[in-house]
């Protein structure tokens, strides 16, 4: 057995290894290796979810945001970026929408947009919990106050996600404007666990500067934190941004990566990406049978699509909800999996 396979090997045992370790895996893996690495976190993944997938349905809600992250298209500088707000009717029918397709999780996304007042928010998230007491509610909405998270909480909030963006410093950095700060959104992945939301973090694969070294401390921050889902995909880039000229993250690497998540944290949500679906046309699939358990087809109405525009190319965007949703339940049972109406809570196997 090669020695790559021996630390995979390794690591589904222990769920744990060391940054050399990791980044070993991450800088000698061959096909075979990968394959390999797929296949025990695919079976790891079934002894605890089976093939079900679960799905979230997502509500983009609004593309303005006060943020200017270099490599995000709804980034406040971006002058090109066609500006879009869903009201609460808007939010509620693209709930009742989804409840009919057989959505039990509603994610409302949202750039950091200061017209929802912190009360704003608490009213939306209540109205959904009261259309449908049996649905879980994520917020997708970056970074806040503890008293904010708080306020969402008591509103029937049961989720956050929030992608740390990497776990390097330094890297963090260079991806972002001088008033951002890794402590800060460290603070809010804290308080968000603190006040009792399942918590998601997540990184971007093959983000500008981002190295081997980097991906490997990704596991270790990982294992660390303990979130109950993370949100990885590879960066694309969006060609209005600072970073429109880079290139992207490989559909390879977001796999691998994909795969060594599931290996250290057994039961963790793991979504396959609609960035993934996007530079490979079977990226989500694939995503899947690398150890991926969740997808979180659109539900933002299809007037708003296009501009909630992240990255370039993005895939979806002249879809239905109902034809997405078809379209998914599809792309699952052809490689053995099930698209499951399910709250899809963590599934805690210790
Ligand atoms: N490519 C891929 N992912 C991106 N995100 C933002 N911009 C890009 C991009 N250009 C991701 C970030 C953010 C999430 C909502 O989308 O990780 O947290
Ligand atoms: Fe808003 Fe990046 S600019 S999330």
């Amino acid at each position: 057995m090669s020695h790559v396979k021996h630390l995979i090997e390794k690591l589904s045992r222990e769920h744990i290894l060391t940054l050399e370790e990791y980044l070993a895996i991450i800088t000698e893996a061959d096909q075979e290796d990968t394959a390999f690495l797929f296949d025990k976190a695919d079976a790891l993944r079934r002894q605890t979810y089976g093939v079900d997938v679960y799905v979230r349905g997502l509500i983009e809600f609004s593309n303005y945001c006060r943020n200017d992250c270099f490599y995000c298209g709804i980034r406040c500088s971006n002058r090109n970026c066609d500006r879009y707000r869903l009201t609460k009717e808007d939010i509620l029918s693209c709930c009742r929408v989804g409840y009919e397709l057989g959505y039990r999780t509603y994610v409302l996304q949202g750039g950091e947009d200061p017209h929802y007042s912190v009360d704003d928010i608490a009213d939306i998230v209540s109205a959904i919990k009261k259309q449908h007491p049996d649905c879980a509610l994520t917020l997708s909405i970056g970074e806040h106050p503890r008293e904010a998270y708080a306020k969402w909480k008591e509103a029937g909030a049961d989720r956050y996600l929030l992608r740390h963006e990497t776990a390097t410093k330094s890297h963090y950095d260079s991806l972002h404007p001088e008033k951002m700060s890794f402590d800060n959104r460290l603070r809010c992945l804290r308080d968000l666990k603190e006040l009792g939301y399942q918590v998601g973090c997540g990184f971007m694969v093959g983000s500008p500067n981002q190295t081997s070294d980097h991906l490997a401390a990704e596991l270790l921050f990982l294992k660390k934190f303990g979130p109950d889902m993370v949100g990885i995909g590879p960066f694309i880039p969006q060609k209005d941004t600072p970073f429109g000229d880079q290139k992207a993250g490989t559909l390879e690497q977001t796999l691998l990566m994909l795969g060594l998540i599931r290996l250290t944290l057994p039961d963790v949500l793991l979504p396959a990406t609609t960035a993934l679906g996007t530079i490979h046309p079977q990226g989500r699939e694939l995503g899947i049978k690398a150890g991926a358990n969740v997808c979180m087809p659109n539900l933002s109405p299809v007037s708003v699509r296009k501009k909630y525009a992240l990255y370039d190319n993005k895939i979806c965007t002249g879809d239905e909800a109902a034809e997405c949703r078809n379209c998914l339940s599809n792309r699952m049972a052809r490689i053995g999996y099930r698209v499951v109406t399910a709250r899809g809570d963590r599934i805690i196997c210790k």
